[in-house]
């Protein structure tokens, strides 16, 4: 035995050296300068759907390597912080829904929290004016980062070690990819905002501008993501990385300590499910509306036969435009982190509820936002959040989706560790009646408070059909995320779409406030014109989320849809 403990100690830095190389291989098997992106494909063993091609590559490569879904999907989180760190992160937070091969359903919540010293008013000012500047930009709008401590708690449903997981990442890191258009447009947009929130100048501040094709190569964050490898958790909660982000908060007015960071633990949390039309329905609860918003739409809907109506039919889109009204004053009266806030969640989804929220409701006419709650009006601003889907042949499906919340978060990069901290506090109600950068209000349930979770619209989401995964489905998109599932759901449950028509036919939009409903160019026309007679505001906007499916096919295999509004990427294998 004493011979064996020896052989192994002697033998260690070569079996890691070994492994290093192995896990090297993933990202040469990719090549990350030069690689393809699909936008659907046809799998039977194992898929991942994500917001970047070689972050989708690198979770397939894991499934191939004998890793699972949980293995792909944090593989995949860990290669977006880097290749897509305009919401990719490890500053940031997310959530994570799944339905496990012994057909346990779990969900994972690693939100961000207010730090220990945060206030209620912290974003007011002396002349009671609700600084949003703060709350959305520089150090003082992070929340504690939740992502690594997330990861880690998934890791106990994973097959292979983390320390294998987060090599591609590290190589993607330290040896450098090419930069997608995309990428390079976002840096250019942000080289103005990187000089203001930093004082260190990061890896993505540049003299001329970034094009297609160029490397990014982030040392710093190579050697957090080196140091989260070897310690754990910890090498992100404690130590060199957790100085380096109170040393960065001291620089700018940030208020996050050592002893938040420490504490910060991720929660398994009970998902919130639901039945429709005999399919079970699996979703975030708080702090996340997703899932709860989610069941109220569904159920407001259901028994309408919506199905018979059509897609993009007046009556379907009236009807589902109201339900979306009710539910979103909901959000903002009711919902916030049940931690630190009694919310009436049973209630709220119960039937008898809803069918009183529908009592309102004519087929024929807009209910005013007015008579459910006073109307405030809003700005939007620029968002970024990223879903991937995962699903493997053993029966593991994973819906994921993290947010730095704005894109690239506070714009502040923590010096030296190479990553973008989170603007979340915004998410907070943050005076009451204030609109966030989505445009959502809110009150005391989402009011802040030393050490809560801010209420997120992020609704990673699983159906299940006869208890076996069915569709893997999420998006990006602030205040339209729950609502972007939903008619994607819709469209596939009640209108028999293809998943690329589901996805990608214009959406819509109600949150209750401001009293309008968008929608995405491409609307007809003719729908538009038919519900602006019944006294809709209709405002036309750019693209909405998105959304990333994978859904079984009834031979089994997975069909994988990545959105096409952006450079999103379908892998399997
Ligand atoms: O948690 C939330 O609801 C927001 N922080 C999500 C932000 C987002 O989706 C931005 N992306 N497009």
């Amino acid at each position: 035995m004493r011979k064996i403990i020896i052989a192994l100690i002697y033998l260690s830095p070569f079996l890691l050296s070994c492994n290093a190389q192995k896990n090297s291989s993933v990202v040469a098997e990719i090549n990350p300068f030069k690689y393809t992106s699909s936008k659907k494909v046809i799998a039977e063993n194992g898929a991942v759907v994500s917001a970047h091609p070689l972050a989708s590559k690198v979770g397939v490569v894991i499934l191939k390597m004998g890793g699972n879904a949980v293995d792909a999907a944090i593989a995949t989180q860990l290669a977006l912080a880097v290749v897509y760190p305009a919401a990719g992160n490890i500053g940031g937070g997310g959530f994570l829904v799944g339905r496990l091969s012994n057909g346990e359903l779990i969900s994972i919540d690693y939100r961000e929290k207010a730090p220990g010293a945060a206030t209620r008013d912290m974003y007011i000012d002396e002349t009671g004016k609700a600084r949003t500047d703060l709350s959305q930009n520089g150090h003082l709008a992070g929340g504690v980062p939740g992502t690594v401590s997330g990861l880690f708690t998934s890791h106990q449903y994973a097959k292979l070690p983390f320390s294998k997981l987060i090599q591609p990442a590290i190589d993607l890191a330290e040896k450098g990819f090419a930069i997608t258009s995309g990428e390079a447009r976002a840096f250019n947009s942000i080289q103005e905002s990187l000089k203001k929130y930093n004082s260190v100048m990061p890896a993505f501040v540049k003299q001329t501008p970034w094009k297609e094709g160029d490397t990014l190569i982030q040392t710093d964050l190579a050697n957090t993501l080196k140091r989260i490898q070897k310690n754990g958790a910890a090498g992100f909660y404690e130590g060199e990385t957790a100085n380096l982000i109170v040393a960065e908060m001291k620089r700018g007015n940030g208020i996050i300590s050592l002893g938040d960071l420490k504490n910060y633990k991720a929660k398994p949390r009970t998902p919130q499910t639901f039945n429709y039309k005999g399919y079970k329905i699996v979703g975030m609860g708080m702090p996340s509306s997703g899932g709860l918003l989610m069941a109220q739409m569904m159920k407001m809907i259901e028994g309408r036969g919506i199905d018979k109506m059509g897609f993009h039919s007046v009556q379907a889109v009236q009807l589902m435009t109201e339900v979306q009204r009710r539910a979103y004053a909901d959000r903002a009266e009711y919902m916030g982190d049940a931690d630190h806030y009694n919310v009436p969640v049973e209630m709220l989804a119960s039937d008898k509820y809803l069918k009183e929220r529908m009592k309102s409701y004519k087929n024929d006419k807009a209910t005013p936002s007015t008579e459910i709650k006073p109307r405030i009006d809003i700005d939007s601003e620029s968002e970024e959040t990223t879903h991937l889907s995962v699903i493997d042949k053993e029966g593991n499906a994973i819906s994921v989706t993290t947010t730095l919340n704005g894109g690239y978060g506070s714009k502040t990069v923590i010096g030296g560790a190479g990553f973008f901290l989170n603007n979340e506090m915004d998410d907070f109600s943050i005076k009451p009646g204030v609109p966030n950068m989505f445009g959502a209000v809110g009150g005391d349930a989402n009011a802040i408070k030393p050490g809560k979770r801010m209420l997120s619209s992020m609704t990673p989401t699983l159906v299940l059909k006869d208890d076996k995964p069915f569709i893997v489905v999420g998006t990006p998109g602030g205040t339209t995320i729950p609502t972007q599932v939903f008619e994607t759901l819709v469209n596939i449950l009640d209108f028999n779409m293809s998943t690329e028509d589901a996805v990608y036919k214009p959406k819509f939009h109600h949150q209750w406030l401001p009293d309008r409903l968008d929608v995405e160019r491409g609307f007809p026309q003719a729908v538009k014109e038919a519900l602006q007679k019944m006294g809709y505001t209709i405002y036309e906007r750019g693209s909405i989320g998105r959304t990333e499916i994978i859904k079984v096919l009834p031979n089994g295999k997975f069909e994988a849809v990545a959105d096409n509004r952006g450079e999103d990427a379908a892998e399997g294998y």
